[in-house]
């Protein structure tokens, strides 16, 4: 057990996000350590560790210290022996994807077709595809608390109250329009799972109070109350403020990496610039969040 270990938090210095320095996550942490990581996962969004070397049942370990471990629903992407892990790769073995080519190809939060979506997200970085020297398929995250803080007075009166129906189908049939979807079809059985959700247009942080705009352009298919081309014009308009320059904090990844996010207030788009030969081997675990309000 890590007891009191010196950690550093220094900010990214972009509109979100931290890196830890001083802790080897594959090690069990004291709770004062802990209460450190949440207070600042809470504070920036996104955490960034480097050097972590962490087997897949120490990153399950880990997570769990922030709840519920969510496992993804298509099982066809787990992680062989480790369902809590899903495989993010665009390696191919016979002919098929090992894991998920596709994971984040559009902006959005993780899977907020979910009554309970994650709370945070872990990324670990197992291989990364480097061309001439340069790391390849960069992480751009964007902090949607900070752009409902930016949204004029009359937005928020008009947003404030409204839901918003989220649909794991309306995000897939989005990004396969964009050719950015190869992923097998959820079972009947998955599809159980996968009915679409209401939430909140605008949610509070479950740790901070903080609001945060919660709407993903094709995911929310439509705004109770609204008819459907007003509601998608909505969506449309507060997607692209979430999604502003100004809100970003890029990551390079590096082999080793292990990233933690919030789902709550942030937003993220994985950058799609490279191609086999060139392998990206990510390890993710997600934990379930309150239901959002
Ligand atoms: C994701 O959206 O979970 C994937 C992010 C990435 O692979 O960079």
């Amino acid at each position: 057990m890590l007891k009191n270990p010196a950690i550093e938090v220094i900010p990214t210095g972009q509109a979100c996000g931290a890196n830890i320095h001083g802790i080897d996550l594959s090690q069990p942490l004291d709770d004062p350590t802990f209460e450190k990581i949440l207070a600042a996962f809470a504070k920036y969004g996104i955490l960034v560790f480097h050097e972590q070397n962490m087997l897949p049942q120490q990153q399950i370990e880990f997570s769990k210290r922030f709840g519920e471990i969510d496992i993804y629903v298509l099982s066809e992407y787990t992680l062989d022996r480790y369902p809590e892990i899903l495989l993010i790769s665009n390696v191919q073995k016979n002919g098929k994807n090992i894991g998920l080519a596709d994971a984040g190809t559009t902006w959005h939060t993780d899977t907020s077709y979910l009554k309970r979506p994650p709370l945070a997200t872990f990324l670990y970085a197992k291989e990364v595809p480097i061309k001439d020297g340069v790391v390849l398929g960069d992480t751009i995250f964007s902090s949607a608390a900070a752009a409902y803080d930016k949204l004029n007075e009359a937005m928020k009166i008009k947003i404030e109250g409204l839901t918003a129906i989220h649909s794991y189908h309306g995000k897939h049939t989005a990004r396969a329009n964009l050719g950015r979807s190869n992923r097998i079809k959820p079972s009947q059985e998955e599809n159980r799972a996968l009915q679409p959700v209401e939430h909140p247009v605008v949610r509070r942080h479950p740790i901070s109070g903080r609001k945060a705009i919660y709407v993903a352009a094709g995911e929310c298919v439509s705004i109770p109350g609204l008819e459907t081309e007003d509601a998608l014009a909505l969506i449309e308009e507060l997607a692209a403020q979430i999604t502003k320059e100004e809100f970003h904090y890029h990551h390079h990844w590096q082999e080793g990496d292990f990233v933690i996010w919030d789902n709550c207030q942030l937003q993220h788009l994985a950058v799609r610039d490279y191609e086999l030969p060139l392998r990206r081997i990510m390890h993710r675990t997600q934990v379930k969040g309150p239901i959002p309000i």
